[in-house]
């Protein structure tokens, strides 16, 4: 097969990877090779393209004629076999199941037909990205010597203290400030509302990589997070169904959340307002657990327990960081007394502002959205601790 430049995988430093569309319907072929564009070469079946392999990394473009058990098996097949070729497919009617089968398959993203060409065309660049990574050899290992990212839950007992506007507007802003990817994942399984947070409407779920697990790797699991444009924040949703929830085990979760955090920065994880053994799983392999309380005496009391249970599972205090959320003169509760109470010194003190609601009924981080506000300087200010603004270049 030629080594075409193909549009979609040249330029920007991407590696040369050649592109091939595979549908038994000539038309459907021909339309696919057409919106990605000269160097896309098209075959009626997987055995034409066979012969025209050579060991060069390919992505393969599967039609919907794909989208039937045997054809993909026979694709399954071929890609267990050349570590060199990347998938994506096509969908004539993109369902769960069709999705699960072709991510167990080994096939990278799935696109609902008719597509559209810049979809098209960024979804090969992914999965140009991922072979060339895969196909040995490779003369530099990945970045692997890239140390770690930072993994920070934010926790709290009490539903409505502000998990989700803390986990959401940090996150933001630590996108903002670093160039390796920042991740946001939803671990609020079963009501998860980050995407609803930052308006967003993913494709893909948490749902999806489980269903993947087997053969999760770092360019599947990329192409299952949607990026929040304004930021550049990489999220990884929750289930669009609360059904779903149950389907995702602890060690899945972990095993993802290790995985993002192998090319990210860090990974903001949001959790729902009780501990499962998801939630424990998360905060054994956190960094940071930031223990969100709202400034009213049930939210201590809940926060006390919370601290309580805690101690029982061995959670070493260093990771624990109290925030305290609305925390104004006006509630009546003295800051000092509340630490004296919790046994603990807050790390961040957020204000109850009007411009957290407005933002949230927007889609928009606080952040951004009002950044002159308290909430969004205090909220600053605890990035600081995380990813300091070299002589605050960034700041304006
Ligand atoms: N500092 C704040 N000031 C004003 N409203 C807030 C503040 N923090 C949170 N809220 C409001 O409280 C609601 C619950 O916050 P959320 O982050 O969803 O809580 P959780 O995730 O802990 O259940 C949100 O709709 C938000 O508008
Ligand atoms: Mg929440």
């Amino acid at each position: 097969m030629p080594r075409p430049s193909a549009a979609s995988t040249s330029g920007g430093g991407a590696p040369q990877v050649g592109v091939a569309v595979v549908d038994a319907d000539q038309t459907v072929r021909s339309r696919l090779a057409m919106q990605l564009g000269q160097g896309a070469t098209p075959f009626g079946s997987l055995n034409d393209l066979l012969p025209r392999l050579t060991g060069h990394p390919v992505v393969v473009v599967l039609g919907p004629s794909f989208n039937e058990p045997e054809e993909l098996a026979a694709a399954e097949h071929l890609l267990s076999a050349r570590r060199e070729v990347g998938a994506i497919m096509v969908a004539q009617e993109l369902t769960t199941d069709l999705l699960q089968r072709a991510l167990r398959s080994g096939v990278r993203d799935v696109l609902q037909s008719p597509v559209d060409s810049q979809q098209l065309v960024e979804a090969v660049s992914r999965a140009a990205l991922s072979v060339a990574q895969a196909a040995p050899p490779v003369s530099a290992p990945l970045d692997d010597d890239a140390e770690p990212g930072r993994i920070i839950t934010v926790f709290s007992t009490k539903g409505g203290a502000g998990k989700s506007v803390i986990a959401t507007n940090l996150a933001v802003s630590l996108a903002r400030r670093t160039d390796r990817p920042v991740v946001l994942v939803d671990a609020d399984l079963q009501f998860g509302d980050i995407a609803v947070m930052l308006k967003l409407s993913p494709q893909h779920t948490v749902v999806d990589a489980v269903g993947a697990i087997d053969r999760l790797d770092r360019g599947l699991l990329q192409n299952l997070l949607v990026e929040h444009g304004p930021s550049g924040l990489l999220v990884l949703a929750a289930p669009l169904e609360p059904a779903f929830a149950d389907q995702i085990g602890a060690s899945e979760m972990v095993r993802i959340v290790e995985l993002l955090r192998s090319f990210a920065a860090f990974v903001v994880v949001d959790t729902p307002a009780y501990f499962n053994d998801v939630v424990l799983g998360l905060i054994e392999i956190s960094d940071d657990v930031l223990l969100v309380a709202g400034m009213d005496i049930p939210n201590i009391k809940n926060v006390k327990i919370g601290l309580q249970t805690l101690r029982l599972l061995n959670t070493p205090m260093e990771k624990l960081r109290l925030i305290l959320n609305r925390a104004n003169s006006k509630v009546k509760l003295d800051v000092g007394e509340v630490e004296r109470t919790l046994g603990v010194n807050a790390d961040a003190q957020i204000p109850s502002d009007v411009v957290v609601p407005q933002a949230v009924n927007k889609g928009e981080a606080v952040v951004l959205n009002a950044p002159k506000s308290g909430v969004a300087k205090s909220i600053e200010e605890l990035a600081d601790k995380f990813a300091p603004v070299e002589g605050r270049r960034k700041r304006r």
